[in-house]
């Protein structure tokens, strides 16, 4: 196993950039040197039956098609592989064929998906796309307050007040490490905000830690209120001691979910995959905390020696979107994977969800990470992206502006530039749409107090954000 120290050795690998290299790589060159004479250039068939139409005669599941590449069907002409390639480049070999065929079907999608006369036409409603405001940077989260105002982080460091349209920068919010992935992250109000006030924001903290002479930082939580222009009352929440902190400019997780008293939260690896597995770190983990930012010592390893004691469940890579279904109460993450292996969760106290040990996906160079998907001990994702779509801020939608998606999952991609309407039922995934593609990066999604769909739709090179909303039109 390789790990993504040695691949990412730039602050900004990340897995924004696996939906842009889908079909290349190490994957690909095993492909063209093995198997395109036979089964063509992309997949579409030759000699070999076409591997990017969905059919297949010796079955379509992930065993049954590494069942066929390792014994081969010698009497049609379908070498054996085994010994030849190791079971890690079979996987990775089933990632690259379904990569193909999604791109295959890209092209269709895209047709779609396009808006005709500005409208773009779903399943069960047509809506239109109305900017509401950009900005100089990343647009990281949207919130929205009682009073139907809104707070907006952009991720180099400014938290905007929105009311009636109008922005205005709210001063005196904590100074973050802006390298990376990192830099101002989540924003959202406590629930009971009208009584209290209280504000939450998550960032990547310099607390002055070093290692080997280089900046570290880490995720941490603070809550704070807002008077006139000003950010005041600061307290902090969560904050990882120094020794924690990493060098590594990405996967700092973040987002909130309040629920019963409770803050979880989720923060990611860090880019070092393996502590995602150790109990005694804070990185890769879901937790959970009081509002105030006390330890609830009923957490599941709170009487584990040596345990991190916030941790609620582990294993999880980067935690970018979650939420709690609207009428189970249940707690959804999204989180990053590597290249095919981006996952949807139901999150649950003590369970490990598997990274890095178990995955659907690959190196962002198409060379293998593993060929285990599954493990005894580690949870199944509810669903998996291959190819990955990036995935970031997801959102229950609850408004009554487009009835046809009450309590669907909206989940958002970066990289795909999707939004995916997800239908779920008994804890299982029943129905994917599209319903909003190449528009820009989707960064974070919420409902409004209008039943508007808000979106933060962002573009790179140089970064510009904008918030967007989803209005219906009959
Ligand atoms: C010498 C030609 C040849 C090469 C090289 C070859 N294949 Fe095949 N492959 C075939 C033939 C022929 C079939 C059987 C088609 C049929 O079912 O009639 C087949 C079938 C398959 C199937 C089953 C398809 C289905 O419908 O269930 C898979 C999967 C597959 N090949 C993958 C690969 C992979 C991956 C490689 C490269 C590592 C590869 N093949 C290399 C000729 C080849």
């Amino acid at each position: 196993m390789k790990y993504f120290s040695i691949l990412c050795l730039v602050a900004f690998c990340s897995t924004s950039f696996a939906q842009n290299r889908i079909g290349t790589g190490g994957s690909k060159e095993l492909y063209t040197q093995y198997c395109a004479q036979c089964h063509g250039q992309n997949g579409e068939g030759g000699q070999g039956s076409s591997l990017i139409d969905d059919v297949w005669k010796w079955g379509g599941s992930d065993e049954e098609i590494a069942k066929v590449i390792r014994e081969g069907l010698p009497e049609l002409g379908m070498v054996p592989w085994e010994g030849v390639l190791s079971e890690e480049q079979i996987r990775s070999l089933i990632i690259f064929m379904r990569e193909q065929k999604y791109l295959a079907e890209t092209t269709d999608l895209l047709k779609r998906s396009m808006p005709k006369d500005g409208i773009f036409t779903t399943q069960y409603h047509k809506f239109r796309l109305e900017k509401v405001l950009e900005l100089d940077d990343i647009l990281w989260s949207i919130a929205f307050l009682p009073d139907e105002s809104m707070l907006l982080t952009q991720r180099d460091g400014v938290l905007w007040k929105v009311t009636n349209g109008k922005k205005r920068e709210i001063k005196g919010t904590p100074e973050v490490r802006g390298v990376g992935q990192g830099g101002l992250l989540e924003v959202a109000p406590h629930p009971d905000f009208k009584k209290n006030g209280w504000i939450y924001l998550s960032y990547s903290q310099d607390a002055g830690a070093k290692v080997g002479g280089k900046t570290a930082s880490m995720t941490a939580v603070v809550r704070g209120r807002i008077k006139g222009n000003k950010w005041v009352d600061q307290e902090e929440i969560f904050m990882a001691p120094p020794k924690f902190h990493t060098t590594k400019g990405g996967h700092y997780g973040s987002r909130f979910v309040f629920k019963d008293g409770y803050l979880f939260f989720g923060i990611g690896d860090r880019q070092e995959g393996d502590p995602a597995q150790d109990l005694t770190v804070p990185h890769g983990k879901i937790h959970r905390i009081y509002d105030d930012g006390r330890v609830p010592k009923d957490n599941p390893f709170y009487n584990t020696p040596g345990a991190y004691k916030t941790i609620w469940a582990y294993g999880n890579r980067n935690p970018q979107g979650m939420d709690l279904h609207p009428l189970t109460g249940d707690l959804w993450e999204t989180e990053h994977g590597p290249r095919g292996g981006d996952e949807l969760n139901w999150i649950r106290p003590g369970i490990n969800y598997g990274w890095p040990v178990i995955t659907y996906g690959m190196n962002y160079d198409g060379t293998p990470w593993t060929d285990k998907t599954h493990m005894e001990g580690m949870e199944q994702p509810t669903h998996y992206w291959l190819p990955s779509i990036a995935t970031a801020g997801i959102d229950f939608y609850e408004g009554d502006a487009f009835p046809g998606w009450k309590y669907n999952l909206l989940a958002t991609g970066m990289s795909a530039e999707e939004v995916q309407r997800i239908v779920i039922q008994d804890k299982k995934v029943v129905h994917i749409e599209t319903i909003l593609k190449k528009q820009g990066r989707v960064r974070d999604i919420a409902t409004g107090p209008d039943g508007l769909i808000y979106v933060a739709l962002n573009r790179r090179g140089p970064n510009k954000g904008g918030l967007h909303k989803l209005v219906p039109v009959e």
